[in-house]
């Protein structure tokens, strides 16, 4: 049985990595699934191998009129929008004293108030359908704890857990349950970025972070996008309607809470 049969999904973040992932899946379990990126040309690329249910959106979290264009792009071509996943985010890395105003800014603009903004317009939309939806953002175990070089991401992830709180008991009342997953570290593209920061800031050889996280985690290896995509459609399905203002660890038992 498909779980998802008949639904209408918009994945933010979704050209590649743990949003594309997540599309795949969607569109597997039956949802018609809508790719948005600020990188257009690679999500209408990884839309036309998912195949007919899939599509892409463009989309910049930061630009209002971009997310509002979007929610109503997906609502004219799919007849609706039943599923949010807010998974675009930015990473940046610096000691205390060297972060800049032009980099907390920028993470800001794309881990919070692109999710916020965006999950806003999704919620308006799922009101006036009347027939309810879930939201899932992605948290970090970064929002668990703080990091001594990562202050920015931390924090923005740790706002990201508080707002799906607040977001989810303002919106159970229409029916729309807001959720989000808090992973470990997932390889990937974004990890050439992450490792590449540490080795300039650790004065460690490239790859060498990339390996010691993997080593640390108590599962013995990094996440891959593919062991998260269970959670995306339980959060997604009928199974968590009386699931409200949750973060999940899918993280190989990184952070305990
Ligand atoms: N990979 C990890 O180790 C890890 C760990 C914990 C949490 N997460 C979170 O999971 C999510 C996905 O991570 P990932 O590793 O797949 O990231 P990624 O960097 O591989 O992908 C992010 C996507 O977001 C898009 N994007 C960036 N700015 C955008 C904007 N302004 N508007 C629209 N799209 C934009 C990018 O083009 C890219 O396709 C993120 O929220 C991330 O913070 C990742």
């Amino acid at each position: 049985m498909q779980r998802l049969e008949g639904k209408t999904a918009l994945i933010t973040g979704a050209a590649r990595g743990i949003g594309l992932a997540f599309a795949k899946t969607y569109a597997a379990e039956g949802a018609v699934v809508a790719l948005g990126d600020i990188d257009l040309p690679r999500a209408e690329a990884a839309a036309a191998a998912i195949g007919r249910q899939a599509f892409a959106v463009a989309l910049d979290v930061t630009d209002q009129a971009s997310i509002e264009a979007a929610v109503a792009a997906v609502e004219h071509r799919a007849g609706g929008l039943d599923i949010l996943v807010n998974n675009a985010a930015l990473f940046d890395l610096a000691p205390i004293v060297e972060i800049t105003r032009a980099s907390y800014e920028r993470v800001f603009s794309v881990n919070v108030a692109g999710a916020l903004f965006t999950l806003q317009a999704a919620a308006r939309a799922m009101i006036r359908q009347g027939r309810g939806g879930k939201i899932i953002n992605m948290a970090s175990q970064a929002g668990r704890r703080g990091e001594a070089l990562v202050a920015v991401y931390c924090a923005s992830k740790a706002a990201v857990i508080s707002l799906t709180q607040s977001a989810a008991l303002n919106l159970i009342a229409h029916r729309i349950n807001v959720n989000a997953i808090a992973p470990g570290v997932v390889d990937g593209e974004h990890w050439e970025g992450v490792d590449a920061l540490f080795a300039k800031y650790e004065k460690r050889p490239l790859g060498e972070k990339r390996r010691l996280v993997g080593e640390e985690v108590p599962y013995g290896r990094m996440g891959r996008a593919e062991d998260l995509t269970g959670m995306a459609v339980f959060l997604a399905s009928a199974e968590s309607d009386y699931i409200v203002g949750q973060t999940y660890n899918v993280d190989g038992g990184n952070w305990l809470s």
